[in-house]
């Protein structure tokens, strides 16, 4: 059975610019404190009432689209990875297929709520689907647009000035190629940590304290409904999302390489074969510890975090793709993608291109 090849790939940042020193005007930061811990210089932002999660997804959709050579209508499967979606429900996936005008209705929409790692479990479905013969252009989108829903005070300044918005999409077609394509990808969770990087309300949870006794659920005793939303949570900002940034990084930076080193010994290569690695964008700090780790030369990993900030399920396909316009990831070239997130989630993917 053919594996899955990347036929074509395709990013879109919103125009809009938002620089360290712009934050400053919201919260107590600073662009040395900023810089120092993340190396982010800058994110983008969508424009408010123009530009939504699907619409961001969609003009990078339509460029993977052209480069992979086919039309929209061509498209007999979509994958929509985000955390940002524009409703609770549908999700992305229907939405992008509206507005990318295919009419056809022999086609599937499947949403993915991975977070960071999204776009790598994305990869890993569309390959297992191409893999099974069942479908043979599978367009992965992963797009954000976290300018919405961040915490722009002091309160919530360790998430807010992480996060910035984007969209990079990918075709999946099936490989003709001996050793080509997606020769592997490794898949892990721990839900131990599942409100260690959250965004818990809304919710139908019912109640969650942390273990300091606090409430996380904000909404007072009735017996149906009135609980989804309430004013509590308005005024207690329980609708913004939470990190416990020192745990995510102290297992990121684990996960980061254990999972690496799964995809080389089940491939049979090792870090010194790889071409270009691609970490999700989550740190700079934590991109800098996997490249030494790995003892990569500059040249084998891309990093873009400085630009855009973290832009979760898009921040893999952004990079790659811009990698790829950059003379990177080449016919031939061994490219290893990582990602580690809430959940927590991680997982890779080696291809060859
Ligand atoms: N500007 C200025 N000060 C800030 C700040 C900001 N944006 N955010 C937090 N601080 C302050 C804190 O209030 C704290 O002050 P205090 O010492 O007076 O209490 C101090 O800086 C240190 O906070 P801490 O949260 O311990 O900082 P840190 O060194 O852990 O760095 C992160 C914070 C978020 C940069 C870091 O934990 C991190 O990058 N974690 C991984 C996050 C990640 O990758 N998330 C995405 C997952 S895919």
């Amino acid at each position: 059975m053919a594996n899955g090849k990347i036929a074509g790939m395709g990013f879109y940042v919103p125009e809009r610019v938002v620089t360290n020193e712009k934050l400053t005007e919201y919260m107590d930061t600073s662009d040395e404190w900023i810089q120092e811990r993340t190396g982010i210089k800058e994110r983008r932002y969508s424009k408010r009432h123009e530009e939504s999660t699907t619409s961001l997804g969609a003009k990078a959709a339509r460029i993977a689209i052209e480069r992979a050579g086919i039309t929209p209508e061509e498209v007999d499967f979509i994958i929509f990875a985000t955390l940002s979606p524009d409703y609770y429900f549908p999700g992305c996936g229907v939405l992008l297929q509206r507005e990318l005008g295919i009419t056809k209705t022999e086609i599937g929409a499947l949403d993915i709520r991975n977070q960071c790692s999204g776009f790598v479990y994305g990869l890993s479905v569309a390959d297992q689907y191409i893999r099974s013969g069942m479908y043979k252009n599978i367009l992965l989108v992963g797009a954000e647009n976290h300018s919405m829903g961040l915490d722009f005070t002091t309160r919530g300044r360790n998430v807010s000035v992480i996060f910035g918005d984007g969209a990079g999409a990918v075709v999946i077609q099936p490989n003709e190629e001996e050793g080509k394509g997606i020769l592997t990808s490794k898949l892990h969770s721990d839900g131990t940590y599942a409100e260690e990087l959250a965004l818990i309300n809304p919710g139908a949870h019912g109640g969650y304290f942390r273990e300091d006794g606090e409430a996380y659920f904000g909404y007072e005793a009735a017996e149906f409904g009135k609980t989804f939303v309430t004013q509590k949570m308005l005024d207690e900002a329980m609708l913004f999302p939470y990190m416990n940034g020192q745990l995510v990084f102290k297992t990121a930076v684990v996960k980061f390489i254990e999972v690496i080193h799964e995809a080389l010994a089940s491939t049979g290569y090792e870090a010194q074969d790889i071409d270009l690695l691609v970490p999700h964008q989550a740190n700079l700090r934590i991109s800098q510890f996997i490249q030494k780790k790995l003892r990569l030369a500059d040249e084998r990993i891309w990093n873009n975090i400085q630009r855009y900030g973290n832009t979760t399920a898009a921040s893999i396909p952004i990079a790659l793709t811009e990698a790829w316009e950059n003379g990177k990831a080449q016919e031939g070239d061994l490219v290893c993608l990582a990602a580690f997130g809430s959940g927590f989630t991680w997982g890779s993917v080696l291809i060859r291109m």
